[in-house]
C-alpha cells in the first residue's frame, strides 16, 4: 500500500534522525552519505511540494530564513555553575580529603573523568522531546539566546531519540570546533584575506557570536553533552533519570548527544591522577582542544550531600594542564636561513612556562605572517605551544604596545653570506640566493645529509658539522668522505677514540638504500615519503636521472613543483657533479625490483582519504592504495577518481559530491582492497 506524503516525510525524518545519530553520537555511520543524501533531497522535494508539512524539527530546518537583529537574553531556570581548579597531585589529594571530611561515612569514592573541552558552555532547552531554545553560559544566571546557530550544529538533535524523554529536559555541555576544521577555516580565511581566528575557542566564540545562522552552518561546529539542568516531567515535578552521573549522560548519549567516548568511571584519586597521565599524553591526539580533565563524584546522593560552594559543586574539580598559550613580551627578531635558503624570522622572547616547557623562540613563519600579525619588538605576545609543535606567535595585545615598539625589518640580503634575498612570485617564503656559497645553507644540508632517516652517519651530530664547516674542514657533503682521523683530531674536543669513530661511521653509512639516499640530497619537496615513492618508481638512480616532468608527476606524492624540483635538480650542472664524487666515495645501494603493470592495478588513478577509518590510520590507507600504484592527493578536485570517506569527513567529501566523484566508504574500501589481495 503506498503511503501519504504525511507518512513518507515522517518516516524520512525518522531514518535521516537515526543515521544523524549512528553518524554524529556514535561516530558509526549506517549509510553510505550517498543514500543520506538522497533521502535528504527526497524529503525537501516533499516539504516543497507540501508547505503545510514543514515542522521546526524537520532536519531540512537546520538553518534558520533570516538574521536576528539582536541577541534576546535568557534567564536560566538553574545556575550554569563552574568548577574549582587542581593544578597538581597535592591539590588533587587536597579535594578527596575534603570531600571524604564532609561525608558522614568515610568510603571510596567513584569518579567520571571527562575531558574538559576548551569551548564555549551551553544549555539546550528540549520540550516533549523538541528543541525549544539554545543559550550561551553568560554570567551563570543570565545568558544569550543563540538557538538559530545551535539548530545548525549536526550533533545536536532537534528532536530527540526515543519516546522516553521527560517533559522537559535541559542538557548542558560545550560546543566547540574540531582542530581539523580550525585549521581548515584558517587557511580558507588567509586565502581570501580574512582575519583568522587564534584558536579553536575563539573560533567558536566567534560563530555562535554571529546573527545570521548562515556563517554558522558554514562553518563546523560539534557538540559534546557533559551534564544536565531541569529535568522534570509533565506536571513540572523534578525527575531524576538515575543515580550516577555516568548513566545521566549515557541516557542523554541514547537522546541523541554526543558524550566524550574518553569518558571513564574510576575509583580514589589515585586512578583518578592515573586518568590525567593518560590524557595528557594523549592530548596531542585527540581532534579538539582540552585544557584539562573534569572529575566528578559519580554518585548523584552524595553530590547532594557535598552541595555548592558558592559558584561552584563542592563535587567536582577541574584539573588544569599546563596553558597552551602564553603571553610573554617579544624582545627581537633573528632570521634564520634553512637548507634550502629559506628565511624563517625567529622571535626572542622573554622566557616564559608555556605547554609544559620555558620557551624563548617562537617562529614568525614569514614575511606575510609578520605582517598579518602587525607584531612589533617590544609588543606583549601570545605564544602558542601544542604538543610538540614548534612554538608560534599567534597574536599582539595591541592594548599593551608600549611607545617605543619599533618595526621589524626584513632583511634584504642574507644575514650570512650577504648574497640577495629573493621571492617567487606567488610564494609565501623568501630565499637567500647564495646557494653553496652560504655557509647555513651548506652547514644545514650537510647536517641534514648525515641525520639518521638520511645517510645516518652515527656521531656527525649538528655541532660537529658547524666546526667541521666553520674549521674548513668540509665545503660541500662529498667532503665528508676525504676526512681523516688526523686531520679530525686537530678540532678542538675531538680525541683520537672520537675521530676513529666517526669515520668508521662515515665508511658505515656508504651502503645505504637507494630511497635514503635520495632523500638525503635534500631535493626541495622531497621528504621522505616522496624518496621513497621515486625510488620505488624508478629502481635506480640513471632511470631516475632521464625521467621527465610528465613521468614525474606520475609518481605517488609527486605534484607539479615537487616534479619540477626534481627534474632541475637532476638537470643541474652541480649535481651530476656532486652524485658522481658521492659514488666515487663508494656510496652504494641496492636497485630495486620495479613493480611490473599487473603489480600497479590503480596506477594512473588519484585517490584522496578523508574522515577516520576504524580499521587503520589514514597514512595506511594511503601506503596501501599507493602500493597499488594509486597517487594519493590532498585534496579533490576533477582530476580526483575516487574519494574513500570516513566518518568525520568534511569540505573533502561534499566537494567530491559536488563534483560526482566516485565516493568509497570503509567497507567498500576494504573490499577493493581485499579484491587485490593487499
Ligand atoms: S562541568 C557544575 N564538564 O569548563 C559543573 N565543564 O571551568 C559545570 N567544561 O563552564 C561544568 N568540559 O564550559 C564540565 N566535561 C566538562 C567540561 C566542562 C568543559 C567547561 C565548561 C565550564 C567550565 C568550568
Amino acid at each position: 500500500m503506498s503511503s501519504t506524503p504525511e507518512q513518507r516525510i515522517a518516516l524520512l525524518r525518522q531514518s535521516i534522525n537515526q543515521h544523524n545519530y549512528h553518524y554524529y553520537v556514535l561516530d558509526d555511520a549506517r549509510v553510505p552519505d550517498a543514500e543520506y543524501d538522497r533521502l535528504m533531497r527526497e524529503l525537501q522535494a516533499l516539504e516543497s511540494e507540501h508547505p503545510l508539512l514543514i515542522s521546526a524539527d524537520s532536519p531540512t530546518q537546520r538553518v534558520g530564513a533570516e538574521p536576528l537583529a539582536a541577541f534576546k537574553q535568557v534567564q536560566h531556570e538553574l545556575p550554569m555553575l563552574s568548577l574549582d581548579n587542581a593544578f597538581n597531585a597535592d591539590d588533587m589529594r587536597e579535594f578527596e580529603k575534603r570531600l571524604l571530611s564532609r561525608l558522614d561515612e568515610p568510603q571510596a569514592l567513584s569518579y567520571v573523568c571527562e575531558p574538559k573541552l576548551d569551548g564555549i558552555a551551553i544549555s539546550l532547552l528540549y520540550k516533549d522531546g523538541v528543541l525549544q531554545r539554545g543559550a550561551t553560559r553568560g554570567d551563570g544566571n543570565v545568558g544569550e539566546d543563540i538557538t538559530h546557530n545551535v539548530r545548525t550544529i549536526a550533533s545536536i538533535p532537534l528532536k530527540l531519540v526515543g519516546d522516553d524523554y521527560p517533559a522537559i529536559l535541559e542538557v548542558r555541555g560545550e560546543i566547540y570546533m574540531p582542530k581539523r576544521s580550525f585549521e581548515a577555516y584558517n587557511e580558507r580565511a588567509l586565502a581570501a584575506d580574512e582575519k583568522p581566528f587564534a584558536n579553536p575557542r575563539n573560533a567558536a566564540a566567534g560563530t555562535l557570536r554571529q546573527l545570521d545562522p548562515k556563517i554558522a552552518a558554514q562553518r563546523h561546529l560539534e557538540m559534546c553533552c557533559y551534564g544536565y539542568g531541569l529535568i522534570t516531567d509533565s506536571d513540572g515535578q523534578p525527575l531524576q533519570i538515575a543515580d550516577k552521573h555516568s548513566e545521566i549522560l549515557k541516557q542523554c548519549q541514547r537522546w541523541g548527544f554526543r558524550i566524550n567516548p574518553e569518558m571513564r568511571v574510576v575509583s580514589g584519586v589515585a586512578a583518578c591522577l592515573e586518568y590525567h597521565d593518560y590524557l595528557l599524553a594523549k592530548r596531542p591526539e585527540l581532534s579538539y582542544d582540552i585544557d584539562g580533565i573534569v572529575f566528578k563524584v559519580d554518585d548523584v546522593e552524595l553530590q547532594k550531600q557535598l552541595g555548592f560552594v558558592s559558584r561552584a559543586p563542592r563535587w567536582a574539580i577541574a584539573h588544569k594542564f599546563p596553558a597552551e598559550e602564553e603571553i610573554t613580551r617579544l624582545l627581537g627578531v633573528d632570521f634564520q636561513v634553512g637548507r634550502t635558503g629559506a628565511i624563517t624570522p625567529v622571535a626572542r622572547l622573554e622566557p616564559v612556562f608555556v605547554g609544559g616547557v620555558t620557551v624563548s623562540n617562537a617562529t614568525l613563519h614569514n614575511r606575510d605572517e609578520i605582517a598579518r600579525l602587525d607584531v612589533r619588538i617590544n609588543d606583549t605576545v601570545i605564544v602558542r605551544r601544542a604538543g610538540d609543535v614548534i612554538p608560534k606567535v599567534v597574536k599582539v595585545v595591541l592594548e599593551r604596545r608600549p611607545d617605543d615598539a619599533s618595526l621589524i625589518v626584513f632583511p634584504e640580503s642574507c644575514p650570512v653570506c650577504e648574497s640577495p634575498i629573493e621571492r617567487v612570485e606567488g610564494e609565501a617564503i623568501s630565499r637567500c640566493t647564495g646557494a653553496a656559497i652560504c655557509g647555513a645553507q651548506v652547514k644545514e644540508s650537510i647536517k641534514h645529509f648525515a641525520s639518521r632517516k638520511a645517510m645516518d652517519v652515527d656521531g656527525l651530530g649538528d655541532k660537529l658539522v658547524e666546526q667541521l664547516v666553520d674549521e674548513g674542514l668540509i665545503k660541500s657533503v662529498a667532503d665528508l668522505y676525504t676526512l681523516e682521523v688526523e686531520k679530525l683530531c686537530t678540532l678542538e674536543r675531538m680525541a683520537e677514540k672520537s675521530a676513529n669513530n666517526l669515520v668508521a661511521a662515515l665508511e658505515a653509512s656508504k651502503q645505504t638504500t637507494f630511497a635514503k639516499f635520495l632523500f638525503s640530497l635534500g631535493i626541495r619537496e622531497v621528504g621522505e615519503a616522496t624518496a621513497s615513492n621515486l625510488a620505488q618508481h624508478y629502481g635506480n638512480l640513471s632511470a631516475l636521472q632521464q625521467a621527465d616532468v610528465e613521468s614525474l608527476l606520475s609518481v605517488a606524492d609527486v605534484g607539479p613543483v615537487g616534479a619540477q624540483h626534481v627534474y632541475d635538480f637532476f638537470h643541474a650542472p652541480h649535481s651530476q657533479e656532486l652524485l658522481e664524487s658521492l659514488q666515487a666515495c663508494g656510496i652504494t645501494w641496492p636497485d630495486i625490483k620495479v613493480k611490473s603493470e599487473a603489480e600497479l592495478p590503480l596506477k594512473g588513478l588519484t585517490y584522496v582519504v578523508t574522515g577516520s577509518l576504524e580499521t587503520m590510520d589514514r597514512s595506511d590507507a594511503k601506503q596501501r592504495l599507493q602500493d597499488l600504484g594509486a597517487k594519493v592527493a590532498g585534496s579533490v578536485s576533477k582530476k580526483t577518481h575516487c574519494v574513500v570517506a570516513g566518518p568525520g569527513a568534511g569540505s573533502k567529501l561534499a566537494k567530491a559530491q559536488e563534483l560526482g566523484v566516485e565516493i568509497l566508504d570503509e567497507k567498500m574500501f576494504l573490499s577493493l582492497l581485499a579484491q587485490y589481495q593487499q
